[in-house]
């Protein structure tokens, strides 16, 4: 696949968006608080509300403010500049009335501050589209511009150019140690192959094992 394959999903991905957007979290702390059946509610209350046309649920990844979930953003395409609404603590039974909200209904759902400083602090740097991107929808990922860096250093970049990009970006793990990433590639690269095959394999722990930690996944923004 090369690059205009990748846009080209990209572009087809977002020309098919509907004018509103539910995102619905379902990482593992809403998971745990029952946002699957959120989401299932949300997606009979549209199609009983006849809004299917217009109105789109996604499950999404993490939205950050884990203690206050299960988590459900409004967002409509007509307002860019708009937050959108934030649901807090959201049962399957709210499902119903948050959608009727969207036409002037009312909702006594529980409605978060998306300008609090809890978000506004934050400047998400690894996880900057965590809640807005569908785990299981790739090409909602590579809309998002997803896979564009990985091809930039696959196809145009020398592994020493790489390593020392990620070295000079600072990126640190998410777990306790914050081990520099771009030590630990610079360690790997110098391995030694195997003299007969010459190949190296590379073992990957892609567990987080801290979920909703963003120990370094988010920084104060710099003055
Ligand atoms: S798991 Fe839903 S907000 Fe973090």
């Amino acid at each position: 696949m090369d690059l205009s394959e990748l846009f080209e999903i990209a572009q087809k991905e977002r020309a098919s968006e509907k004018p509103v957007q539910i995102r619905c979290c379902i990482a593992a702390g809403c998971l745990s608080a029952n946002s699957q059946a959120v989401k299932q509610r949300l997606e009979e209350a549209v199609t009983a509300e006849n809004l299917a046309e217009t109105v789109e649920v996604h499950g999404v990844g993490c939205m950050r403010l884990c203690c206050q979930g299960p988590l459900v953003q409004v967002e409509r395409n007509t307002e860019p500049e708009s937050l959108g609404t934030l649901y807090e603590k959201v049962t399957p039974d709210d499902a119903h009335s948050i959608i009727t909200a969207l036409n002037g209904g009312k909702t006594t759902v529980q409605q978060g501050d998306l300008t609090h400083p809890f978000f506004t602090y934050q400047m998400p740097i690894v996880l900057e589209n965590s809640g807005k991107v569908d785990p299981e929808r790739i090409q909602s990922y590579i809309a998002a511009e997803g896979y564009q860096a990985l091809y930039h250093a696959l196809r145009e970049m020398t592994p020493s150019e790489v390593v020392d990009a990620i070295t000079r970006s600072g990126l640190r793990g998410r777990g306790g140690a914050g081990y520099p990433t771009g030590l630990k590639w610079a360690t790997v690269a110098k391995a030694k192959s195997d003299e007969q095959s010459d190949r190296k394999f590379v073992i990957c722990n892609a567990d987080e094992g801290d979920p909703g930690a963003f120990i370094y996944g988010s920084q104060r923004p710099r003055k």
